[in-house]
């Protein structure tokens, strides 16, 4: 893991859209596993910038997002296909054939999840996977649990993740209790990820995911395993780390 402690969420955002602009860059059909959130809203708004100052070409990238809502159709504004759509894929140049969200209004969820998967695989699995980190130390929706689930699977939400997703929405109520996450493996697969980390309110899942041993109990803290993380650290949620 190499750990960079930066000043503020700008910087963060600067940096984390640098690392994958550099990634198009180098590979122009590079395939993207994307996190929505927080915390990467101003890394798409850099990305969006870079393309449209510097012309970043994302025509042969591929993007496949980390999960989505069971029960929320594309078009309802807080699932994670209009958050997208919205934010980042409307305001560049992808090819929307290489757009990939998983379905949340599929008939069947099982086998949503396994065609996910296989799609995933088909492009050759991730070049470069953004996460977010919850509060509960979750990455995807791959929640708190007794055992890390490997491939793309459907969560029962944990109270802490509904509780801390109900800002986006009206009342508590409405937010979904179900969700499709790739899974830990499909994460792990990933060539090169990049962990962001914004907020006080993270400090302490930062801090059990980085220093403290591999539990699933911890999801987060399975990437010391990886060989390629990048973890961007602001300075409020680095504050157990100095
Ligand atoms: C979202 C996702 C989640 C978030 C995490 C942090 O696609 O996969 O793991 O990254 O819940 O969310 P924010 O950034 O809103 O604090």
């Amino acid at each position: 893991m190499r750990v960079f402690i930066v000043k503020d969420y700008e910087e963060l955002s600067v940096q984390a859209a640098q690392i994958v602009a550099g990634q198009i860059y180098v590979k122009p059909n590079s395939v993207l596993g994307l996190a929505t959130g927080s915390t990467p809203l101003f890394m798409y708004h850099h990305l969006i910038r870079i393309y449209k100052e510097y012309g970043l070409d994302f025509s042969e990238v591929t993007t496949f997002n980390l999960d989505e809502y069971v029960g929320l159709p594309e078009a309802d504004k807080k699932s994670y296909h209009y958050y997208m759509y919205d934010n980042f894929f409307r305001h560049v140049n992808l090819d929307q054939k290489k757009i990939h969200l998983p379905d949340g209004m599929a008939a069947s969820v099982d086998a949503e999840c396994l065609a996910y998967e296989k799609a995933i695989q088909e492009c050759g699995g991730i070049d470069l996977q953004v996460l977010g980190i919850g509060q509960n130390g979750h990455i995807g929706f791959n929640e708190p649990d007794e055992k890390f689930e490997a491939y793309t699977h459907e969560v029962k939400l944990k109270q802490d993740t509904i509780e801390a997703n109900a800002r986006f929405f009206a009342d508590i109520s409405e937010v979904p209790t179900r969700a499709i996450s790739m899974g830990i493996k499909t994460i792990m697969q990933a060539k090169k990820v990049v962990l962001l980390a914004n907020g006080s309110n993270k400090a302490e899942a930062v801090y059990r995911a980085v220093c403290e041993g591999i539990t699933p109990e911890i999801p987060a803290s399975i990437l010391q395993l990886h060989q390629d993380v990048i973890v961007i650290i602001e300075e409020g949620a680095a504050q157990y780390l100095k």
